[in-house]
């Protein structure tokens, strides 16, 4: 198939209109646009390919209220050991919650440009509040069929302040009713690793921040040749990610290669390993790449809470996990150097990493 082509100066219309005036992807898709435009097209390596799809393969769901607790908890290391992925089906957070703030990424994202203009980094008066599209267009040669809305949350006050009041209430409201939820796979994911005394600094590295995000993917016309998330690994420790039904995200197969699809699972929360926890867990636990393909006939949205380290907080193997005389395979860093180091690129699949990888040349 053709790209089609644009020139120059209607490129620089599209980058001004999407990214800087602020009306986003969606905008552009809610203009009667026919065909994705030229930044938008991925390279052919980056397009998602419908045969490396494995529709046999599936993530598990784990019934977290299941009555034999300990087998629960066994599931959820096996999971975030084999797959770095799966879904929990009855964990506690309450249906309407979830509803609720799938009602406020719509509320959010259905404002004119120019109310959300206001939450860019730029405009909103905190690094905290961010509104933008793609993922760092400073830094990407081809741009991403999505738009967001990433908040970090230091307390309720700033909250209360800064954050958009059309899903501030339900933003907070999903956090909060998530803790114990976190909390319960957290332990079970220590206690797989023997670690069973969780200190302040344990679980400061653990769950010691949160940034919860808005995720909009608007429809669009040729989801073969663009991505509404390209290939990465979230930093997080873990992440808890509701979904809507409309489907689109995939994650990495074990044997490395094909792709699985995330089916919607009503109720059901997403949860994934992140780096944090891979580098945490010596490697144990496994951060899964993941991506999103866009929908040719459907808006979606997906509200990720990503479960971070503080960033002043030093990460690196523990250890009660190096105690039988495993190496440990990443070195101790800074969580904010390791943020900054993603946030300074493209998503570029696993090789976030590597900056915490300990160079086995080095000893030899
Ligand atoms: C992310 C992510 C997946 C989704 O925000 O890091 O992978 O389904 N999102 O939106
Ligand atoms: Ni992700």
């Amino acid at each position: 198939m053709l790209a089609p082509s644009v020139s120059d100066d209607s490129r620089n219309n599209v980058t001004d209109f999407v990214v800087k005036k602020g009306n986003g992807i969606k905008g552009l898709a809610e203009s009667g646009l026919q065909s994705v435009p030229k930044q938008y097209i991925q390279p052919l390596e980056e397009r998602m390919d419908m045969l490396s799809i494995m529709t046999h393969e599936f993530i598990p769901i784990i019934d977290m209220s299941e009555g034999d607790y300990l087998s629960v908890e066994k599931a959820i290391c096996d999971a975030a050991e084999k797959w770095g992925f799966f879904q929990v089906i009855n964990h506690g957070v309450p249906i309407d919650v979830l509803e609720n703030v799938k009602e406020a990424t719509n509320r959010f994202f259905g404002l004119p440009a120019e109310e959300k203009v206001k939450y860019t980094t730029k405009n909103s008066g905190t690094l905290n509040v961010r509104y933008g599209t793609s993922f760092v267009p400073e830094a990407e040669s081809s741009l991403e069929w999505k738009d967001y809305l990433s908040l970090f949350y230091t307390s309720e006050q700033e909250a209360s302040a800064f954050w958009p009041k059309e899903c501030k209430e339900q933003a907070l409201e999903y956090m909060k009713a998530s803790e114990l939820t976190i909390g319960r796979i957290l332990d079970a994911l220590m206690k797989g690793l023997n670690v069973t005394d969780i200190d302040a600094k344990k679980s400061s590295m653990l769950m010691g921040s949160k940034r919860i995000n808005l995720n909009y993917y608007p429809k669009c016309p040729n989801p073969e040749l663009t991505v509404g998330v390209g290939r990465h690994s979230d930093i997080s420790t873990i992440t808890v990610l509701l979904q809507d039904d409309i489907g689109g995200l995939y994650v990495r197969g074990i044997d490395g290669k094909g792709w699985i699809h995330v089916p919607p699972v009503s109720g059901s929360l997403v949860i994934n390993v992140g780096d944090a926890l891979q580098i945490i867990s010596n490697g144990r636990y496994k951060s899964i790449e993941h991506r999103v393909v866009a929908n040719r006939s459907k808006n979606r949205i997906s509200v990720p809470i990503f479960i971070n380290p503080k960033p002043k907080d030093m990460i690196g193997p523990l250890p009660e996990v190096l105690e039988k005389g495993e190496l440990p395979i990443y070195r101790t860093v800074l969580y904010n150097e390791y943020a900054k180091h993603f946030f300074n690129k493209a998503h570029d699949g696993k090789k976030t990493i590597n900056f915490a990888l300990i160079d086995i040349n080095n000893f030899m």
